[in-house]
């Protein structure tokens, strides 16, 4: 549940942070929707490459496994081709969320289906001001993405914590989605700043958990519980 902000408004509106996984690959997600772990599962022209299955029959697999938003990217860069496919891939399954490229028919196509009730995440978002026009069309994501402004040596948590100050001053239904996350710290980061998603390799999901000190501890534990008489086990 989110908190109550000085103008006793409920703050994030969209509660706690949820954790998407960035994969097309159906056996990553099947082991990470088993470990429930998983709020949903955002994909990519990329990623549905590596597979290399038609994105339509992935994303049927997709929604058979995990009961939460899937997000399935147009490769029409015009208006109508995006209104197209993204109608085509929304009646896919009511969890899909169509992917648009942060352009200007990007954006038109996603006021086009804020009206129609269709939900669309925006991507390849570098700027605040690009985050700002796309909550502005109604977008239901927007997908900054922090580990590629890293990779160019510049500070990709700027840009989120920017996003996500502009949209509390005007309460954006918009949800903020950490894309690009390259380790756990990006994670850790994200929830500090309050994004409402972060959507992570599987490498990283299972990072999240590891930690070598609760190993070491652990089979301390189990070591001197050896030593425990069998009565009092
Ligand atoms: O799928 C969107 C985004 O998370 C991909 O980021 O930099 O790993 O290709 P990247």
């Amino acid at each position: 549940m989110g908190r109550l902000d000085p103008r006793g408004e409920l703050w994030p509106p969209f509660g706690a942070m949820k954790l998407f996984l960035d994969s097309a690959d159906l056996s990553e997600i099947r082991e990470a929707a088993s470990m429930g772990l998983i709020d949903g599962v955002t994909t990519n022209p990329t990623l549905v490459a590596k597979v290399g299955r038609p994105l339509r029959e992935i994303v049927r697999e997709i929604a058979e496994v995990v009961d939460g938003p899937i997000s399935a990217e147009v490769i029409s860069t015009d208006y109508e081709g995006m209104i197209r496919e993204g109608r085509e891939l929304a009646a896919i399954h009511p969890n899909v969320v169509v992917k648009i490229p942060l352009t200007a028919d990007g954006l038109r196509a996603v006021k086009r289906f804020a009206q129609d009730g269709i939900r669309t995440n925006v991507t390849l978002c570098f700027s605040p001001s690009q985050a700002l026009l796309a909550a502005k069309a109604g977008a239901t994501y927007i997908s900054p993405f922090i580990g590629r402004i890293d990779d160019v040596s510049a500070e990709g948590m700027n840009l989120l914590r920017q996003i996500v100050r502009i949209f509390k001053n005007y309460q954006f239904n918009t949800q903020v989605l950490a894309a690009s996350i390259r380790h756990p710290l990006h994670v850790v980061e994200a929830a500090e700043i309050g994004a409402d998603v972060a959507t992570l390799p599987y490498k990283v999901l299972t990072q999240l958990l590891r930690h070598p000190l609760t190993e070491v501890g652990l089979a301390a534990f189990l070591a001197d519980a050896q030593r425990i008489p069998t009565s009092q086990k």
